[in-house]
């Protein structure tokens, strides 16, 4: 990587022309929508994939379709961004947080299942910064469990969890395009599963609950003859227009037919922020297990609780240094108003206070993600020089 790329393109700005030029003619069907579908479906090694509006609609569709609802708990990791256990409520179901790893951050199979009781229907596992979950693990508790396991992929593009790409694992498995992740249409998300009735009730549920839609790309099962018959009845379920917008897809189209570029940049980026980091004594990257490629939406470390200065500190120096603005790993899911006290349907009642999960809430206010996404390589190398004279200056 030593060339600035362009975040967005000349083909993504041909797709777009493409479908102006169409005049939304082809909807249903989708003149970028169905080659988005079937390119990422063969990407992510899954029989169908299905393209919607955001990556959260992704998961409520994918729970709902699994049959999660009313009283049902899905178990889901605190250390997330928010959605993970927003879409457990959308599907009137209460989340239950399971604590996470003290080395890799992501949700800890043992404390899964110490959550697991007769109403769990369903874990989300979440690659979180990039890094899939342990798996096998996961994947061996469900079955053992009869538990529907959602991957929350929306940071983790070409991944690999023990020579298979994350988002090939799970039951389905969800993906976000919003403008911070790996590929991007501004907003988007998709949903992959090998499943074929899974699929059919997941696009079912993104598109108004119709009757026409199957679940491969842009494959209708009723002919147009029925679908013009006055009486013809169209809804077979209660749904949702979770669609992904065409002009989205022609983008998302174009970055995913070059999101090993995209994704090799990130890694480069964090590549030198480990070279900067190795030696700390103070300053723990995220853990990396044998087996597993992380595909960095962010470079995260964990400041050491001995040392004598905050976080406030540290993220002052480096931006004093030269570097951007760190993000905090976001407040802990079942810390925040929303969580603690939520309630989307009678049989919902939360009440979550800290201590529920002891390891996130030691880890979480230490953590700082450094930012991967420069498009230009010598601002990355610059960002790392700046961590290593951070470091240097804490001593
Ligand atoms: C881990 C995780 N899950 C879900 C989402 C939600 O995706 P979206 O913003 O597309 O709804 C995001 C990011 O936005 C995320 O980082």
């Amino acid at each position: 990587m030593n060339q600035t790329i362009q975040r967005i393109g000349e083909r993504e700005r041909a797709y777009v022309q493409q479908v102006l030029d169409s005049q939304f003619r082809s909807s249903a069907g989708g003149l970028m929508t169905k080659p988005l579908e079937q390119l990422f479906a063969e990407t992510f090694d899954s029989r169908f994939a299905i393209a919607f509006v955001n990556g959260t609609a992704t998961m409520h569709a994918a729970l709902a379709a699994a049959g999660v609802g009313p009283g049902d708990e899905v178990i889901v990791p605190p250390l997330t961004m928010a959605s993970t256990a927003f879409a457990a409520l959308h599907a009137n179901a209460i989340p239950v947080f399971a604590d996470i790893d003290p080395h890799t951050w992501t949700i800890d199979p043992r404390s899964i299942a110490a959550c697991i009781t007769p109403r769990t229907k369903a874990i989300i596992p979440v690659s979180i910064y990039g890094l899939s979950p342990d798996m096998d693990a996961i994947m061996e508790l469900a079955a053992r469990h009869n538990l529907f396991v959602l991957e929350d992929d929306a940071e983790c593009f070409l991944g690999y969890y023990k020579g298979r790409i994350v988002g090939s694992i799970g039951h389905a498995s969800s993906f976000s395009f919003q403008s911070t992740k790996h590929m991007t249409s501004g907003e988007g998300g998709m949903i992959t599963t090998n499943d074929e009735e899974l699929a059919e009730r997941i696009r079912r549920f993104n598109s108004l609950g119709y009757a026409a839609v199957g679940a491969a790309a842009g494959k209708g099962k009723i002919t147009r003859e029925t679908i013009q018959d006055p009486l013809y009845e169209r809804h077979a379920s209660i749904g949702f227009n979770y669609r992904m917008p065409e002009l989205c897809a022609a983008v998302a189209l174009a970055q995913l037919e070059r999101l090993q570029e995209l994704v090799d940049l990130r890694i480069a980026a964090a590549q030198l922020y480990a070279q900067a980091v190795a030696g700390c004594g103070w300053l723990t990257p995220q853990a990396t297990p044998d087996g597993y490629i992380h595909s960095y939406w962010t470079y995260v470390a964990h400041i050491a609780p001995e040392v004598d200065f905050s976080w406030y500190d540290f993220r002052n120096k480096y931006k004093e240094m030269g570097g951007d603005g760190i993000y905090a790993a976001w407040q802990l899911n079942h810390l925040e108003p929303a969580f603690r006290r939520a309630s989307f349907h009678p049989e919902q009642t939360q009440n979550f206070d800290r201590g529920l999960c002891p390891v996130a809430e030691a880890v979480q206010p230490r953590l700082l993600q450094f930012k991967t996404n420069y498009f230009d390589p010598a601002v990355a190398e610059q960002k790392a020089e700046a961590l290593a004279r951070t470091i240097a200056y804490f001593g």
